[in-house]
């Protein structure tokens, strides 16, 4: 009876796809199988001391009351100097809005931009909230084709961008391939948002997560123009190994930092107040722990490439701690299930990321457990082939 009282607009959303590889994965291992989990999004670390200590202080100060909805100024004004410092940003703090989280960023966003059928486009592959918070908002997703390189094909993105075109969504360092945009191409990016007046929400999650001495650039920092069509998003929970402290953030223009800050305080009222204090502290302090882990990240990434059979079709990853591949000619779902009843590795099927074919694998797991799943992979890829 309930259920016919269900909105459309909820009916519509899809449950998360790693979610459910979890549970089945979950269900093998308690029967004895051992299985290997690469559909894992977050850092395998654990948030470094000092960030925890800080928390640990701010509840003993009593610093547990309701704050500033955006979030408290002093880490509003740690949020402009990281953006001075790591990307060439000016902002003032009246431009930031801290959230739980850089998803609800992302959702604050599409509320205070998207009317009824506005169109968003969404670069596949994907991470797989996009749509889903696109469709929440009463948006309409407009999907761009990738190129070979996996990333937008600028002449399909051309082609799509109508008078109902309100945003882009640009994410780079990317989820689920790890690809990480030129200056470049997002020069060419940048000018077709600009000629078009379209907002770009660029999604920078995994900015400090990049390799082979590469550098993350943030679409705003190229010229005013573009910036001032950016809202630019940005997080602790991949940086510092803090996903289940939900703090996010975003940098804009101020009038719609301000819509996004009345959405906010109209709904969760503040990021929780003790926890801003540690993203402060994971902000400001020496960022050491970080380059450790970016370290670590990288050496197995190395590994992987290395080690992969030939017969494996993948995205090689700049970034982020993903590798997006294909094997055979199987469906994403067909090839996920086989991975997991035949070699017991829990992937994510690629077609919730807009790419058929495909399966996202995590590198966010011990080195073992990824020579172990590598092996098991290129034994797989090896028996599709004959
Ligand atoms: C591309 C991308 N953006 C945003 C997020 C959300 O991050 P947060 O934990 O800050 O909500 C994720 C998490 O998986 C992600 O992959």
């Amino acid at each position: 009876m309930i259920e016919e009282k269900i909105s459309v607009r909820a009916r519509g959303i899809k449950p998360s796809s790693t979610l459910a590889v979890n549970k089945k994965a979950a269900e093998l291992a308690a029967a004895g199988e051992k299985v290997i989990n690469l559909s894992v999004g977050e850092p395998d670390f654990d948030t470094p001391d000092h960030i925890k200590q800080a928390c640990i202080k701010a509840i003993n100060d009593g610093f547990t009351k309701y704050t500033d909805s955006s979030g408290i100024k002093p880490l509003r004004q740690a949020i402009c100097e990281k953006f001075k410092m790591d990307n060439g940003l000016d902002y003032e703090p009246d431009q930031i809005v801290v959230s739980c989280g850089a998803k609800h960023s992302l959702f604050n966003v599409m509320i205070a931009i998207c009317d009824e059928d506005d169109e968003i486009i969404i670069p596949a592959p994907y991470w797989v909230s996009y749509p889903e918070m696109v469709k929440l908002a009463g948006g309409k997703c407009i999907f761009c084709r990738f190129n070979s390189d996996y990333k937008i094909d600028i002449e399909h993105l051309k082609s799509i961008i109508t008078k109902k075109t309100k945003a882009l969504i640009l994410n780079s360092p990317a989820n689920p391939t790890g690809i990480v945009y030129t200056k470049e191409e997002l020069e060419k990016i940048a000018e077709i948002a600009c000629e078009n007046n379209i907002i770009v929400i660029s999604d920078e999650v995994y900015e400090k997560l990049v390799y082979d001495g590469k550098k993350h650039i943030s679409i705003a920092s190229l010229n005013d123009e573009i910036k001032k069509l950016t809202v630019v998003v940005n997080g602790v929970s991949k940086t510092y190994a803090m996903t289940g402290w939900r703090i996010g953030y975003l940098a804009t223009e101020i009038p719609l930092a301000k819509a996004i800050a009345n959405i906010q305080s109209q709904t969760t009222s503040n990021p929780t107040s003790f926890v801003q204090k540690a993203a402060m502290e994971a902000i400001l302090a020496d960022q050491a722990p970080v380059r450790k882990m970016v370290e670590e990240f990288e050496k197995r990434r190395n590994y992987i490439i290395k080690n992969i059979s030939p017969f494996i079709r993948y995205c090689r990853p700049d970034g982020a701690f993903y590798l997006f591949l294909k094997i055979g000619q199987m469906t994403s779902t067909e090839l996920a299930q086989k991975l997991l009843t035949e070699e017991k590795l829990a992937t994510v099927p690629g077609d919730d990321f807009g790419a058929e074919g495909y399966i996202r694998i995590s590198f966010a797991c011990s080195m073992e457990n990824i020579k172990e799943a590598i092996s098991r992979l290129n034994r797989f890829a090896e028996r599709i082939r004959k």
